[in-house]
């Protein structure tokens, strides 16, 4: 499980170059703790004022379309690289991410004159340890998913879902149209149920014992382990 979804940020100069200004108008779908203590060292290395507009990605960016050159959005921050380029090809977001600093902190394969990463996250596959072997396991890929072997197993949310765009997305670049093509219709046939649910309902699927094995990112175990998610998730992410 070697690829990555990354987080991404997308800087966007709609109205003002925050260059010259003294505060910077951030739309923001990510809402971590680590992100506001970043905002505030920014401000107190810069003296330039964060202002955060939160929301979810979706809404931000219909509010960021409909307001146009008018937008006060100077940086734009979500998750996904696919959210990124889907965004970026709109016509949203201006060039202009090539200072030394970003060249020298991201690599260049996290990062586009549009859009930088600063995050990447991992898309893994959970499984149930009772009903899964080790040799069962053993070279599992992306690819190997279309495996007959997993036929009935697999938990994954619908196809629609940004991780997974992006996720087919890299097995189109890494190994063709057609390929990824016959990848998807291979999952499909594996497929314990029909798409439902977010990640940690796939998590969910795995401990009910509907499901052998599902796709999800990491940080969704953490989250349903924390108890945040309430002790029935907590159970579950136990389990897998
Ligand atoms: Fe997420």
């Amino acid at each position: 499980m070697k690829k990555m979804t990354i987080s991404a940020l997308i800087l966007s100069l709609f109205a003002s170059s925050f260059a010259i200004a003294n505060e910077v108008n951030i739309f923001n779908a990510r809402h971590y703790k680590a992100d506001a203590e970043l905002y505030s060292k920014f401000t107190t290395a810069t003296g330039i004022k964060v202002n955060l507009i939160n929301g979810k990605a979706g809404a931000l960016e219909k509010r960021m379309i409909e307001e146009g050159a008018d937008s006060a959005a100077d940086l734009y921050i979500t998750a996904d690289a696919g959210r990124c380029g889907a965004f970026k090809a709109k016509g949203m977001t201006q060039s202009g991410l090539v200072s030394s600093t970003i060249k020298s902190s991201v690599p260049k394969s996290f990062r586009t004159t549009h859009w930088v990463g600063v995050a990447k996250r991992a898309r893994i596959v959970y499984y149930s340890p009772e009903r899964v072997s080790g040799a069962e396991l053993s070279g599992l890929t992306y690819e190997s998913l279309a495996d007959p072997k997993w036929k009935g197993r697999i938990a994954i949310r619908a196809s629609s879902n940004i991780y997974n765009k992006s996720l087919v997305a890299s097995l189109v670049k890494n190994n063709g149209k057609k390929a990824a093509g016959e990848w998807a219709k291979g999952v499909v046939a594996n497929m314990a149920r029909d798409p439902k649910g977010n990640d940690r309902a796939q998590i969910m699927a795995v401990a009910a014992g509907e499901a052998d094995i599902a796709v999800a990112n990491t940080y969704y175990l953490a989250l349903m382990l924390s108890g945040n998610k309430g002790p029935e998730q907590q159970e579950a992410a136990k389990k897998s």
